[in-house]
């Protein structure tokens, strides 16, 4: 259904994304493009754009379009831009970047808002990245634990992935860097009140939280695997396709995501800038 004369925002499945058409990131935003995009934004959760090919120049234009950028602490940058993390893995490397469901920046006491990743370089096939809608995730479950969760906090860590503490291999070392300084401690509500939409979320991912305030490890994790699988199950999924030109911008508190692993031999390029967000409240 068009949203303005120009821009075309068409969901791209049940519970997550929506495909934007009829917009050229690379141009500065009119202040109505912008209002059009922040609504399905918040609507939607994540965006997804074809046939951009922004410069770094212009990634950060348009990401400080929309707020302020927060520079990743453990990505290497691109050179020069130091706004703007890569996301790769050679020929020659196995392992990947965000193979795994996480949303970015939730050991941060502000959770970042949102990232912004735009192809640079992809591999023949493969590569997808799937995403999450924690909303609709939340919505599904039943009343009764709906209601035990809303009494709960997280704890949320970038130790055990980023820091010294790491059980990171070399393969994927050398893409990251800082491990000293991966010392961020946070605790969040477990259902939050989303900033934009106003909905309920549910705020723990597989990448970050590490246990329910006042619970053990061991305790929390019957409960958090229950979400894990409950989330990530297909109905509350979608799987993105990247093409030359692709971006994705997603709402780190609305959403999960899962970067792919399945090009082995081939390279994958990304550039990513991420917004800074605020406080979650329950
Ligand atoms: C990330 O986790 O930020 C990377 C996602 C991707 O490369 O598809």
């Amino acid at each position: 259904m068009p949203e303005t004369d120009e821009i075309l925002v068409k969901p791209a499945s049940h519970a997550v994304g929506a495909e934007v058409d009829g917009v050229d990131l690379s141009a500065g935003l009119s202040p109505s493009a912008l209002n059009t995009l922040r609504k399905a934004f918040a609507a939607h959760g994540v965006l997804f754009f074809r046939n951009q090919s922004l410069t770094p120049e212009q990634h950060i234009e348009f990401a400080e379009s929309w707020g302020t950028i927060v520079v990743n602490r453990f990505f290497t940058p691109v050179n020069d831009y130091p706004q703007v993390a890569e996301v790769r893995k050679e020929s020659h490397q196995s392992i990947n970047v965000g193979g795994g469901w996480h949303t970015d920046h939730s050991y941060d006491e502000e959770p970042a808002l949102g990232s912004i990743l735009c192809a640079k370089e992809l591999p023949a096939s493969g590569g997808d990245t799937l995403f999450a809608g924690m909303s609709a995730a939340y919505e599904a479950l039943s009343p009764g634990l709906k209601e035990t969760l809303s009494g709960l906090r997280a704890r949320h860590s970038s130790r055990h992935v980023f820091g010294e503490e790491a059980d990171m291999p070399d393969d994927i070392r050398d893409r990251l860097r800082n491990a000293k300084e991966a010392t961020q401690d946070s605790v969040h509500p477990v259902v939050i009140t989303h900033p934009l939409s106003g909905r309920k979320a549910l705020y723990v991912n597989p990448g970050f939280t590490v246990g329910f305030d006042g619970w053990t490890v061991e305790e929390s994790r019957p409960l958090l695997e229950y979400l894990y699988q409950h989330a990530s199950s297909e109905a509350f999924t979608f799987r993105f396709h990247w093409e030359p030109g692709s971006v994705a911008f997603w709402d780190n508190r609305a959403t999960w995501h899962y970067a792919l692993n399945d090009y082995p031999g081939q390279r994958r390029l990304m550039h990513r800038i991420t917004l800074d967000g605020e406080a979650l409240s329950a």
